[in-house]
């Protein structure tokens, strides 16, 4: 069933205009979310003195990605675990917790374990997941279904978006009684239902991001640097970039680039920088500069007609997507590090849709 594409992955890539309209489908109304399986928890999420996010490998990235969101609109303080680390440190959870699964399989086993033991703490459990009647939809106290259809790829694509989205609705729905952020709520309400044509837009990098692949197939090694909105985009990319290519890639936090990272640095090593417009891009401008003082090999994501503000030489190459809302962006930005990952991995000669030694699903501890 793989149509006219050649792999799962590329088709579930190219899918995703789709894919979002589904997961969204009945879910916005007046500029409002309705959540159906949310909607008899609302108020004691609203009144959880913490939100815990907790997922493995893509599903924890898309979390990374929502969380600055639900902090804005919901006011509570929001923590992320691996499930695997907090199950060895067996990190406290209270009664007053909500605790959000995400596992587009719903039979991740450290997901899993990790809901077994926040349930006898005692906190709300919900799920987000792409699996009606998984064990983690079973399980949970409520949830959402993200109706990203069927993924057959390992490397996990259009469930990221659709995951992302619904956390984004969630953010909305739990928010929707704060007047305090009315307009914010509305405009990202209102940029929602077009994002499937942004979406579209940003496909068409395709090639383009078959010829950077080129240019990069030998390299042993790349960094993506993100925060803010887009620290999840560069830990997701970097993630990709490993999984189906099977090249050293790495998802760094740009406010930590001096810390470490910066001494990688040289004329060889590509690096990727995040600097589409929000609130953080001149944070950006600056970790630019500092990366070109170094005569880092400069890949720049930015909003489209923006590459003489991010930089002002010639010497870095760009990647432009359409700009949205700052909290949908990552949404965008992510579609062409998976072009980026797809194309590197074909011409590696690599296995698109089963690499090697990972599972769709990891039943098992
Ligand atoms: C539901 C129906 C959908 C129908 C719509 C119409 C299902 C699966 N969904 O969608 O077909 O078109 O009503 O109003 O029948 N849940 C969990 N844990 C999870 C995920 C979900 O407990 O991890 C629970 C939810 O709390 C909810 C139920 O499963 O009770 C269905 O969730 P979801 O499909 O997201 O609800 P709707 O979007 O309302
Ligand atoms: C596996 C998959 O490692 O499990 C990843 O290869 C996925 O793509 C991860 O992100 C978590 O899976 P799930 O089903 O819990 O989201």
């Amino acid at each position: 069933k793989k149509g006219n594409y050649d792999h799962f992955m590329q088709k579930e890539i190219h899918e995703q205009p789709h894919s979002l309209t589904t997961t969204m489908r009945g879910r916005l109304k007046n500029n409002g979310v309705v959540l159906g399986g949310l909607k008899a928890h609302l108020k004691t999420i609203r009144h959880s003195r913490r939100i815990i996010f907790i997922g493995c490998g893509t599903s924890y990235n898309a979390a990374l990605a929502a969380r600055p969101l639900i902090e804005e609109l919901s006011g509570i303080p929001v923590t992320m675990e691996i499930a695997s680390d907090l199950l060895d440190r067996q990190g406290p959870i209270y009664r007053d917790a909500t605790a959000v699964f995400v596992s587009q399989s719903g039979e991740t086993a450290d997901t899993l374990l990790a809901l077994e033991y926040a349930l006898k703490c005692g906190a709300l459990c919900v799920g987000i997941t792409n699996t009606v009647g998984s064990t983690l939809a079973r399980k949970t106290h409520c949830g959402v279904h993200i109706n990203a259809g069927c993924e057959i790829g390992v490397a996990s694509t259009k469930a990221y978006t659709s995951q992302i989205i619904v956390m984004t609705m969630m953010a909305l729905a739990i928010g929707a009684d704060r007047t305090s952020s009315q307009t914010r709520s509305e405009a990202i309400a209102k940029n929602l239902s077009g994002l499937p044509g942004k979406v579209s837009e940003v496909l068409k990098l395709d090639n383009e991001m078959k010829d950077l692949a080129v240019s990069l197939i030998d390299t042993q090694s790349l960094l993506i640097f993100g925060r803010g909105y887009n620290y999840a985009t560069a830990m997701e990319g970097a993630l990709k970039v490993k999984e189906v290519a099977l090249m050293h890639s790495e998802g760094l936090l740009a406010g930590e680039m001096k810390h470490g990272p910066l001494a990688l640095v040289d004329e060889t090593l590509p690096v990727i920088v995040i600097a589409t417009r929000d609130d953080c891009f001149s944070k950006q401008q600056s970790v630019i500069q500092q990366l070109q003082a170094r005569k880092g090999r400069l890949i720049i994501m930015c909003s489209e007609g923006d590459t003489s503000n991010v930089c002002p030489n010639e010497s870095c190459r760009f990647i432009e997507v359409p700009q949205v809302e700052d909290c949908l962006q990552p949404v965008i930005n992510i579609i062409p590090l998976q072009l980026l990952a797809y194309h590197l991995t074909v011409l590696r000669g690599h296995d698109v849709d089963q690499p090697r030694n990972l599972a769709k699903s990891v039943t098992t501890q």
